[in-house]
């Protein structure tokens, strides 16, 4: 999986320097060669002696040593590999790269380099909700920086919450997407985006210290053990969303039904079946200051779910009968204790897409619909469902606006921009 492949492993100061151990063996399994390069600290947690037996090679430490620097210089090792990998990636090293420091080893090959940087964060919950964590994190991937994790759980600290690095598989996997080209070059750093954008592209930390909720994804309803109540929903624009807000700063819960996309990294991903199941995570998630409901959740579910296997058995074809599911936008938009300041939901609709839409924003009680037309006459080839392009109108508080036919993503920076704007005027800011 990566014969010929050279990676650059630096091993911050955490509990989770431990894993970088598997994390060598597994890159060595799958054929890559691995230089370690340990921080001070990261010796506290593991030996040089580990990782240079896993990886065969030498481990590199100080930054001043004669010998290191006539065998390989810093600024050799910062670019002899195809990728350099940061794992466990301290709040301290992050915020190093992201500021540019360069006073020991680590930090100055970081700088160095001019290769791809992935690195997989851990830290306290605390240390990673941090406004200037995320200020940092905000930057490096500006800085095109490529983060994997981290995952929810409980911590060592004894908290639970973001922050545990990736397990090994998934930095593996992390490393073998990103190599799927040789040698990748670092990209050119992406414009600092500005909130007065054409249509409005999401401004670096509008959303910073903001909880996002979203929900995405179609729900399942099961009718037996094998056969379910589905949806054409892809989670696109949900997942879409939930990057969008992340790149904006925010702290995002993304709820999702059952979807093919990849974890949108830095982003608490709740995985669901049912609409119930999503009921109940987005009121665990709560409180947060946004919620936006883009899941096709769906309206229905059966009455019972049988517990075997329904046979075709020549007699009459079972009925299926179904029962109403929770109408979790109209409950979190009328709660009682925790409603979200502002309270986003989305219309599908085929016909009369405004009007069906302002019709209804009453009837769930949120601030902002967010209608599309799913219709094939959308003008968007194969419909928006599942399609990577979409136009919406925003009925909110203050009218109505229609924005042009952009891509997902495009759109999500676009609604985010508009969502943090109005989240501000809703706050009286
Ligand atoms: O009523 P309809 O399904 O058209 O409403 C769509 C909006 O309501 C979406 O924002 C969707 O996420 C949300 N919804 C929900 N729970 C349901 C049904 C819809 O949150 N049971």
């Amino acid at each position: 999986m990566l014969q010929g492949r050279s990676i650059l492993l630096i091993v911050g100061g955490g509990i989770a320097a431990y894993k970088s151990a598997e994390l060598v063996r597994l890159i060595s399994k799958s054929g890559g060669a691995v230089r370690v390069l340990l921080t001070k600290a990261a010796r506290e947690f593991v030996t040089p002696l580990t990782l240079a037996s896993l990886s065969g090679e030498k481990v590199y430490e100080d930054l001043f040593s004669l010998t290191d620097e006539t065998e390989m210089g810093h600024i050799e090792l910062s670019r002899s590999a195809d990728l350099v990998v940061v794992a466990p990636a301290t709040a301290d090293l992050m915020a190093k790269a992201a500021n540019g420091l360069a006073n020991d080893l680590a930090s100055t090959t970081l700088l160095a380099t001019d290769k791809r940087v992935l690195m997989a964060p851990a830290m306290n919950v605390r240390m990673w909700l941090h406004p200037a964590t995320q200020r940092n994190l905000s930057t490096l991937r500006r800085d095109g920086t490529a983060i994997v994790g981290p995952n929810e759980g409980d911590m060592a600290c004894g908290e639970f919450g973001p922050g545990r690095m990736a397990e090994p598989v998934e930095i593996l996997a992390a490393i073998s997407g990103l190599l799927g080209g040789k040698g990748i070059p670092m990209p050119a750093p992406a414009p600092i985006p500005e909130l007065s954008g054409p249509h409005g592209v999401t401004a670096s930390g509008a959303l910073t210290g903001k909880h996002v909720l979203i929900t995405a994804g179609p729900t399942h309803e099961p009718i037996d053990p094998v056969r379910y109540i589905a949806n054409r929903s892809s989670g696109k624009q949900g997942y879409a969303l939930a990057e969008a807000a992340r790149d904006a700063g925010a702290r995002v819960t993304l709820v999702s039904g059952p979807v093919t996309l990849p974890p949108p990294p830095g982003v608490t991903l709740v995985r669901v079946e049912t609409a119930r199941e999503m009921d109940e995570a987005v009121e665990a998630a709560l409180p947060a200051d946004i919620a936006i409901f883009a899941a096709a959740v769906a309206d229905w579910r059966t009455k019972a779910e049988a517990g075997q296997k329904l046979k075709k058995d020549g007699k009459a074809i079972p009925p299926l009968e179904l029962t109403e599911n929770p109408d979790i936008l109209a409950r979190v938009s009328r709660h009682p204790a925790l409603r979200p300041r502002l309270v986003v939901g989305f219309a599908a609709e085929t016909e009369k897409v405004v009007d069906h839409a302002i019709a209804k924003k009453a009837r769930k009680g949120c601030d902002v619909i967010v209608a599309n037309d799913v219709s094939q006459e959308s003008g968007i080839a194969g419909g928006v469902m599942g399609s990577d392009r979409n136009r919406v109108h925003l009925i909110g508080p203050e009218g109505t606006e229609t924005l042009p036919e952009m891509s997902k993503s495009e759109v999500a920076a676009a609604l985010v921009a508009r969502f943090a704007a109005l989240f501000d005027r809703l706050a009286g800011k």
